[in-house]
């Protein structure tokens, strides 16, 4: 049984933006056995923002899972946010997991927004102020509570969805000087610390599609800016049992300007 995964994120969407996904968004339930939306769905995180999100997003026909990321956090409206997502049936992730029957198939998805803080050998650690030490603490926290939610999970198939960054691969294309800004090597350390089959993340719009963690599994940055198209989908093949066992393969989807 394949597991077909349709993935996006950085849409930042606001009033002038509804409708344009919509198109494509209506052929997913022949495409896609669920869609998992990377974070940064809105463009400041204000409530009406949130709605735009609920229109464009809402009642699909496939389960929508998403995470949110730093534009969603921007106007400190984010219980209104996540309320607004959730009344239009989108599960928001946040440290937490969901499993989805997929015909038989238990799909285990393992969310949460990250933050930064950078990779090996050019990060910021634990040190100094009480600033710096927060800044990273947080980093530390987040990326502990996904690898405790993909651990936890009883499933088949175990998918990682974050806004920032667990690898630099992906990032490639983005200026050196902000990969700390991007992502961390904490969110890498996490994934790896289960059998994950897939990790897709956002926030990188001048990184490039495709990564690995150190531990071989396979990372993809589905921000909008990157794929280019509504969402890319995902092929999930069995077997499923470990992060090098199975196969995944992408394929194309209805793109928009
Ligand atoms: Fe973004
Ligand atoms: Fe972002």
């Amino acid at each position: 049984m394949v597991i077909r995964i349709a993935a996006v994120g950085d849409v930042h969407l606001d009033q002038d933006v509804v409708g344009r996904f919509r198109p494509a968004l209506e052929e997913l339930p022949d495409t896609a056995d669920v869609l998992l939306l990377a974070g940064d769905l809105t463009r400041h995180g204000t409530e009406s923002e949130a709605r735009c999100v609920a229109t464009e997003f809402g009642g699909l026909g496939v389960p929508v899972v998403a995470v949110l990321g730093n534009h969603d956090y921007h106007c400190d409206e984010v219980p209104a946010v996540i309320r607004v997502l959730e009344d239009a049936g989108i599960v928001v992730l946040e440290g937490t997991n969901v499993v989805l029957d997929c015909t038989g198939v238990r799909l285990g998805i393992a969310g949460a927004k990250g933050f930064g803080g950078g990779f090996a050998g050019r990060c910021a650690s634990e040190f100094g102020e009480p600033e710096m030490k927060d800044f990273v603490r947080t980093t530390s926290a987040i990326s502990e509570q996904l690898g405790v939610a993909l651990r936890e999970m009883d499933c088949d198939v175990r998918v990682a969805l974050t806004h920032y960054a667990p690898v630099p691969d992906t990032l490639a294309g983005e200026p050196p000087e902000i990969y700390p800004f991007l992502g961390s090597y904490l969110l890498g350390q996490a994934i790896d610390s289960a059998p994950t089959e897939l990790a897709l993340h956002g926030h990188a719009h001048a990184g490039s599609e495709r990564g690995t963690t150190p531990g071989g599994v396979r990372v993809r940055n589905v921000a909008h800016p990157v794929i280019k198209q509504a969402y890319s989908v995902f092929h999930l093949h069995p077997p499923y049992a470990g992060a090098t066992a199975g196969k995944v393969s992408a394929v194309s989807a209805s793109g928009i300007s």
